[in-house]
């Protein structure tokens, strides 16, 4: 029981500031961080940087910690309806990994990106881009009007980049976006507006890139942006369910991974550049849906993932000119079961990395460096399933994929992952609308 002297003072003066006069906060509370003795304790102790919680560890002994947890459980039970939500919680083979929740009320989370370690810009498929510093969130505003909201279309990915040389702030979107007087139609498009840090919003948008032409499927747009470690800008765009049309082709731009200089216009050392007909951003061609990419942190290289039709999502770690085969090469079948083709490798196309049988949905795609993460992880790869509704680890020895974790399991669709620049790992959920911190425990 909460020592009734000690407790109730030590909660106003150190807690009520933040969570309400006796305890306010927590009556009937959805715990994000956990509801044991021990999660709250330790959020008492550690704090909570992500989220704006203080760390007490240095001026109160075990004892008042213990005080104030019994404290805080015993308000919040004292709402009747009160249910203690347990964390979500995997254990994998050598490690044990927590799931808090940063950020809910979403509605369709689809891309983040971070500024620091603790402020996120977020997207919603809707159309609504987010800013959340340490678990404020303040809606941004100045984003496209323009956004095709059907099918798999929307707001889709978001980066943030300071420009070294002038201090510029920029934030880059991609969507689906409307073809110009007819909105049945539409294509991938990447846009970016300067970054008003004071007032939280967006500057004029700068139009840097529509992948035509547009299409009226309103499926397979990707899309990823990333800088890879060549200062260039990097963009995924899916075939738009025309797989007999784009991959193969060089003359169109869905089914392709692209490259640009940051301010949108075509580095003069790409593959294609100056080749008759080819569209000059095509950085590697022969892709089916890629929604998922991450920059090595080591290499600087370009990792994606795309989905397959019925089995056969890959990844591939795209190189300059080279064609990944799709719908040429692949190891799916289509969705009704029937044969696409029998090949599965032929000259002149690239092998994938790895491919999943079955597929599992495969979105969102980071690689785990440095943070709190222990050695045998570092530089596994951590590919979200839509399908399956779960995180995936795939840990890596001499380059190849050697074993596979199920994460998370049961958690959603899992739509986005980003690391910050400390190496903590985040995963947004569609449907839950959330974005979870992940936390390694011990084990
Ligand atoms: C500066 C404001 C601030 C102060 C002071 C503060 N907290 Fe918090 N605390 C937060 C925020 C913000 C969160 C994040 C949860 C949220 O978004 O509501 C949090 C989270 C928590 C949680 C975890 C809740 C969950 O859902 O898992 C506990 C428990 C907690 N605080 C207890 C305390 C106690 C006990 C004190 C006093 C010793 C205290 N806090 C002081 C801001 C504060």
């Amino acid at each position: 029981m909460p020592n009734p002297k000690t407790a109730p003072a030590s909660y106003t003066q150190f807690c009520s500031s933040c969570h309400g006069p006796e305890g306010r906060d927590f009556v009937g509370r959805t715990w994000k961080l956990g509801s044991t003795p021990e999660d709250i304790e330790r959020v008492i102790r550690e704090g909570y940087e992500l989220l704006g919680m203080p760390a007490y560890g240095d001026v109160m002994d075990d004892e008042a910690v213990a005080e104030l947890t019994a404290y805080v459980l015993d308000r919040a039970a004292s709402e009747r309806s009160f249910k203690p939500e347990a964390p979500a919680v995997t254990v994998t083979d050598d490690l044990t990994v927590r799931a808090n929740v940063l950020v809910d009320g979403l509605e369709t989370p689809w891309g983040m990106d971070f500024l620091n370690d603790t402020t996120l810009l977020i997207t919603e498929r809707e159309g609504r881009i987010w800013h959340c510093e340490a678990g404020r969130m303040t809606e941004v505003t100045g984003g496209p009007t323009d956004i095709h909201v059907r099918g798999q279309g929307g707001l889709l990915d978001v980066m943030h980049w300071e420009d070294p040389e002038r201090g510029t702030e920029w934030v880059y979107l991609t969507y689906s976006k409307d073809e110009p007087g007819n909105d049945k139609r539409s294509a991938t498009a990447l846009v970016r507006a300067e970054w008003r840090a004071d007032t939280k919003a967006l500057g004029p948008l700068e139009e840097l890139f529509v992948a035509l032409p547009y299409e009226g499927t309103h499926h397979h747009y990707g899309s990823r942006v990333g800088i890879g470690g060549d200062g260039k800008l990097y963009l995924t765009c899916g075939e738009r369910g025309k797989r007999d049309v784009h991959p193969q082709t060089l003359t169109t731009s869905p089914g392709k991974v692209h490259r640009f200089n940051m301010d949108g216009s075509v580095p003069a050392d790409n593959p294609y550049v100056g080749q008759d007909g080819a569209v000059p951003s095509i950085w590697s061609w022969g892709h089916r849906n890629p929604q998922g990419m991450f920059v090595h942190p080591q290499t600087g290289q370009v990792w994606t993932h795309e989905h397959g039709p019925k089995g056969g999502d890959e990844i591939n770690v795209v190189q300059p000119g080279r064609n990944y085969g799709w719908p040429v090469i692949t190891f799916g079948k289509n969705y009704t079961g029937t044969i696409i083709t029998r090949d599965t490798a032929m000259a002149g196309m690239e092998q994938p990395l790895h491919y999943w049988l079955p597929s599992i949905g495969a979105c969102g795609f980071e690689t785990i460096h440095g943070g709190p993460w222990p050695a045998a992880w570092q530089g596994d790869l951590l590919a979200g399933s839509l399908s399956f509704e779960y995180l995936e680890r795939l840990h890596l020895e001499e380059g190849r994929v050697a074993k596979r974790d199920r994460l998370l399991e049961g958690v959603g669709r899992v739509r986005d992952i980003a690391r910050n620049p400390s190496g903590d790992v985040f995963v947004a959920v569609e449907g839950a609308g959330k974005i979870f911190h992940l936390v390694p425990a011990s084990h």
